[in-house]
């Protein structure tokens, strides 16, 4: 392909579609990620989509921890974009939910990066199925809006590796996305559009990534610097500025023509790859709403039930309050919004689960009177639109609503709150005083019809929660280093994201991460764990020891109390879900991978595995531990060199290191006083001495060696 071609198939033609160059075609991309938002031809807003199913956001799918489920979803997408000529949907996005105040929250899936990384799999699976490529986003540490387009996210190397780009990590190495989004801004100061270390080194050189790199839309600073880098696609287009710098830099020799070459060369597998497949007629959109529902109503969390309150019985009187229950709230604002092809809201789905039973008022003032009147009272609340572009200002819910709960609650106490809201809320202290609580997030155009499902008992709710809910904002372990000052945002709670961040504190949440009731009750037996080549297994029997048939999210929580290097106080490192009929017992059988077990080691720039005896908690919650066992795991050989710089306290702690070392000690004689003298005598002064790199001991007079002779000892020590 000639050198002009090159350039200009490596940025887009227009807002949505690739440039078509000699015998490359164009392809659409659009958003993405729970629904295909199509632009209508020639509307002149750039945010109208065509209808098409929009299904439960990341912040419901999420909540049902279910693989499987989200594999599902990826397929109806499939579908979906075959028969609207999408060949890549702009999802999905796994940014880590650092601070509850994220603005995009609701389109992420968790604080943790196992559960964003296995569900983020199978949704890329399940799109690409269907020959429709994903794009995995924001790439990477993009868990803010705030100056989102030039923040520097400043993270500590191991807080990177084993917490914001794991997820990544486990995306790309178990589904292989064809294209992955790079994040507007700065990671450790450089842009991610034009971050070598983090487009070639890590995601190529590293992790095995084939696909092609795509800009977020308008992320691109320099052209050259970034296909220097690794990106490929910049999008939107045309940008025919940037295609001449590309000639020219190849043609004077700044940029190696091959970076060129392959960036063009990798635009063109995508177009091959998302072509392969051709358009289809149609999808069967009743089956997709069908989808959107059971995804929603699984995705819903009970996190309260007094009583028994729910399911409620729909041969009672019900009283249903707030304007949310008529005028659903189901997805968020941004580039992810989009028009569904039809609406359920709550309303109406209640009213046809309890016929001529239900009483409806959204003026607070009719409310109490209703309430009173009722078998049962169910207030809808939520948030302000959350939207793409900014955080939010505060977790409360808004202060009319709130009151509305408490006046309801006082008049009949089978008060039952349904929330609608894209990141968590505040639920302290109003949650007291109701009777039940169904945390309802955003859930998609089907969602009026889960939430009557569960408010009924059609579904036993099942769903967990992926990031913890506080008692006050300022517990959160972001909440000092958040949205940062001057171009920059400190992640200063380093790997205490979320839960690692209050369980190492022992700090009271108001629920916490994994936290979910259900309409039966489960109890565990003991666990065992065994050590295998790939991993740890553990096993478990769990019945369902209540009334109704059941599915319980069993999660393993890993530690290791004797770690070199500081870790949480538990990991979440394996989970599953498991249906289990009413007093049925299952076999559970939970693999933790040998690779999530590793910390990312500084010296040695890789990932190691500890020996030890690891702790193994399993529970229905990360706060509700069931059954506690301990495994040895034999660690992999990471031996840190010395050097002359490492401390007496290292040489003693390495074998090879204390035995030369000791050597030279014994060696030394001990009349007369001098540094070899004080340090055998004396166990304050040996104390002492412990955190001296050799290297200045050795500049003491009467230290045990010189600086000549330590240079021997180094390389006696590291043979
Ligand atoms: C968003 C991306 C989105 C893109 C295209 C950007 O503003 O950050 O998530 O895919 O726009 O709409």
């Amino acid at each position: 392909m000639e050198l002009n071609d090159q350039a200009a198939i490596t940025s887009g033609s227009d807002f949505w579609a690739s440039t078509a160059a000699g015998d490359v075609p164009a392809i659409t991309l659009t958003d993405g990620p729970h629904g295909v938002r199509l632009r209508v031809p020639d509307s002149e807003d750039l945010l109208a989509g065509q209808p098409a199913t929009c299904f439960p956001p990341a912040v419901a799918s999420g909540s049902t921890w279910d693989p499987d489920l989200l594999r599902r979803m990826g397929e109806a997408l499939a579908e979906e974009c075959r028969a609207m000529g999408v060949q890549v949907l702009l999802g999905p996005g796994i940014n880590l939910k650092r601070t509850p105040l994220g603005g995009r929250n609701f389109e992420y899936f968790s604080e943790d990066p196992l559960v964003a990384g296995v569900l983020g799999a199978a949704w890329v699976r399940g799109l690409q199925s269907g020959g429709v490529g994903a794009s995995l986003k924001h790439f990477a540490v993009n868990s803010q809006e705030t100056d989102r387009m030039r923040v520097s996210a400043d993270v500590d190397e191991r807080s990177l590796r084993e917490l914001y780009l794991r997820a990544f990590q486990r995306v790309v190495t178990t589904a292989q996305p064809w294209t992955v989004m790079c994040s507007y801004n700065r990671v450790n100061g450089v842009y991610a559009s034009q971050n070598r270390w983090l487009l070639t080194e890590v995601l190529r050189d590293e992790w095995g990534f084939e696909g092609l790199v795509v800009s977020d839309w308008g992320a691109v600073v320099d052209r050259v610097e970034a296909v220097r880098a690794g990106l490929d696609l910049t999008m939107p287009g045309p940008d025919p500025t940037g295609d001449r710098a590309l000639v020219e830099a190849v043609g004077d020799g700044r940029l190696p023509a091959d970076a060129l070459a392959r960036s063009a060369d990798r635009v063109r597998s995508l177009v091959a790859k998302t072509t392969a497949v051709g358009r289809t007629d149609g999808y069967d959109a009743d089956r997709h709403h069908a989808l959107a529902r059971e995804i929603a109503a699984r995705g819903i969390v009970l996190l309260k039930n007094e009583g028994d309150l729910l399911p409620l019985d729909p041969g009672g009187t019900i009283a249903v309050v707030g304007e949310l229950a008529r005028t659903p709230r189901y997805q968020g604002g941004g580039s992810s919004q989009m028009t569904p092809t039809r609406l359920d809201d709550a309303l109406t789905a209640i009213a046809e689960s309890a016929p001529g039973r239900v009483r409806f008022t959204a003026d607070p003032a009719e409310a109490v009177e209703l309430a009173q009147g009722s078998d049962a009272a169910v207030v809808f609340a939520g948030t302000e639109q959350e939207t793409e572009g900014s955080d939010r200002e505060s977790l409360d819910l808004p202060a009319d609503q709130r009151k509305l709960i408490a006046a309801v609650a006082a008049a009949n106490p089978r008060t039952v709150v349904v929330l609608a809201n894209g990141g968590v809320v505040l639920t302290t202290p109003w949650d007291r005083d109701v009777g039940a609580l169904l945390e309802g997030w955003l859930l998609g155009q089907a969602g009026g019809s889960a939430v009557a499902d569960v408010l009924f008992g059609r579904v036993n709710p099942s769903g967990r929660l992926t990031e913890t809910i506080p008692l006050r904002l300022e517990d959160h372990p972001s909440y000092l280093d958040f949205p940062g000052e001057a171009g920059h945002v400190r992640y200063g709670e380093g790997i205490h994201v979320g839960y690692r961040g209050f369980d190492a504190r022992r700090q009271e949440v108001a629920y916490p991460f994994g936290f979910g009731l259900s309409y039966t009750t489960f109890s565990y037996g003991e666990a065992t764990a065994t050590a295998t080549e790939t991993g740890v297994d553990i096993r478990l029997r769990v019945t369902n020891t209540g009334p109704r048939d059941g599915r319980e999210v069993v999660q393993a929580y890993v530690s290791l109390p004797s770690s070199r290097v500081r870790r949480a106080p538990r990991e979440l490192k394996a989970f599953a879900g498991v249906e289990i009929r009413a007093g049925e017992t299952a076999e559970v059988v939970l693999h933790a991978d040998r690779s999530d077990l590793a910390y990312w080691d500084v010296v040695l720039q890789r990932w190691v595995v500890e020996d030890g005896t690891y702790t193994i908690e399993v529970g229905a919650s990360s706060r509700d531990i069931r059954a506690t066992t301990a495994v040895e795991v034999a660690g992999d050989e990471a031996r840190h060199p010395l050097s002359a710089d490492s401390t007496l306290a290292e040489w003693l702690a390495d074998p090879r290191g204390a035995e030369l070392l000791m050597e030279v000690f014994t060696r030394m004689p001990t009349e007369g006083g001098g540094m070899a003298a004080g340090m055998t005598l004396d166990p304050a002064t040996l104390q002492m001495a412990m955190g001296f790199p050799l290297s200045r001991m050795a500049m003491f007079p009467g230290s045990p060696f010189t600086a000549d002779a330590l240079a021997g000892l180094v390389v006696a020590a590291n043979k």
